[in-house]
């Protein structure tokens, strides 16, 4: 059987089925072994794994620890807790379809700005930001008129573009986060604008360790870590960076619980900025294609962050969070309890219940007319159905794009 348990109930004889770490890197070869020394159980403690998976059929049992369809069932609860109690972010200036071209275009230009900001910092010249200043402005503006549209298609990714889309996609996700949170409209310019930096240091780092498509060993991990600090400093050289952008690009890896990099960093002593660009990092690489490995569901990735809430992230931030993203952010793919499968073209006034693009029947394993519905809205014939989960699109062979 397969239990979830904490590190300090962790002792030698367990076979260890998972490291519950997600994105962390981990100094073990696999992350399936049985524990077979103390010393073991001190390795696993000082990586920062907090949660690991045993399976008490291959090693000792541990008494009072929930299996993982409790422990998965739970955290289901604990999400539509939320999605009911959290209020949706209100105040959008107009319908997400009347934003898709405008926002299709910001992606489009912001894929020449960064070129030519992150051509600069690779060839040691200092960046010159002015085009990525009107860039801000155009995400922030286009955040104010509807997130939805940005959100939504800054999730179609290409491949062998992954420090381009993730700074742009970073910068987006955290631009709506500082909305939720109600920041002035100063900061969140320079949030998006920390979004659009904060991996800069990557421009110094060796592409092949980038684009490795295996995991990295210990002393790779360690050159590739340097990006925070060498990102600092490319930003230190320029003037007028203000202290919020420099933040984000120095503490995006820091965690809640003091196990991320690189100073170790504890709790308030990471700043909100910082705090926020770690959880919409974390966000973003679960829900990337990788060389080694392949994209988390936006939907499930949320979850993922709602688990390690209470240890890597502040829990009201991922609340506020949660506002900004909905329980099945845009671009998701969701069942309904009528086997209809539709892509979340945009948050309603319930978090549960966004607006939808129906257009498949997974019980009949084919399309269906395709047709937009609020599943908010009161008195149509989706009123009695709710969502049932999220849909894995490459399980189906659908492409949620299409219909976006
Ligand atoms: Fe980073």
């Amino acid at each position: 059987m397969l239990k979830k348990i904490t590190i300090s109930q962790l002792d030698t004889g367990m076979y260890v089925q998972e490291l519950d770490c997600g994105w962390m890197t981990h100094p073990f070869l696999s992350s399936s072994f049985k524990v077979t020394s103390a010393a073991i159980i001190d390795k696993i403690r000082k990586a920062g794994i907090q949660r690991l998976v045993i399976d008490t059929a291959k090693g000792k049992d541990v008494g009072d620890a929930p299996t993982v369809q409790e422990s998965n069932k739970q955290l289901d609860q604990r999400q539509q807790a939320l999605g009911e109690a959290v209020a949706p972010q209100e105040n959008k200036r107009s319908g997400v379809a009347n934003e898709l071209g405008t926002a299709k275009k910001i992606l489009q230009d912001a894929q020449s700005v960064m070129h030519n900001i992150l051509a600069q910092a690779r060839a040691d010249e200092n960046p010159r930001l002015d085009d990525a200043h009107l860039l801000v402005e155009r995400i922030t503006d286009s955040l104010a008129r509807n997130p939805d549209a940005l959100l939504g298609i800054s999730r179609i990714k290409q491949k062998d573009q992954y420090l381009f889309q993730h700074s742009v996609a970073t910068s987006v996700v955290l631009g709506a986060f500082a909305r939720a949170m109600k920041l002035p409209v100063d900061t969140i310019r320079d949030i998006v604008m920390g979004g659009l930096l904060h991996d800069i240091g990557k421009t110094q780092v060796p592409l092949q360790l980038l684009q490795k498509p295996a995991k990295l060993t210990e002393d790779e991990f360690a050159i590739v870590a340097e990006h925070v600090s060498l990102g600092r400093q490319i930003l230190l050289e320029l003037n007028d960076i203000p202290k919020c952008v420099i933040d984000i690009v120095s503490q995006h890896h820091e965690r809640w619980d003091g196990t991320g990099y690189p100073k170790n960093l504890k709790g308030n002593q990471i700043s909100i900025e910082g705090q926020m660009a770690g959880i919409v990092d974390v966000y973003d690489a679960l829900t990337a294609n990788r060389p080694y490995k392949s994209a988390a569901e936006p939907a499930l990735a949320l979850k993922k962050i709602l688990e390690w809430s209470d240890l890597h992230f502040d829990a009201q931030l991922v609340q506020h969070f949660i506002r900004a993203m909905g329980i099945y952010p845009v671009a998701s793919l969701v069942q309904l309890d009528n086997g209809l499968v539709g892509v979340v073209l945009e948050q309603s006034t319930k978090l549960l219940r966004p607006c939808i693009r129906v257009f498949y029947d997974i019980t009949k394993k084919r399309y269906v007319q395709a047709h937009t519905v609020d599943l908010s809205a009161a008195g149509t014939r989706y009123t009695d159905h709710k969502i049932v989960g999220a849909v894995n699109p490459s399980e189906h062979r659908i492409n949620p794009y299409d219909f976006i």
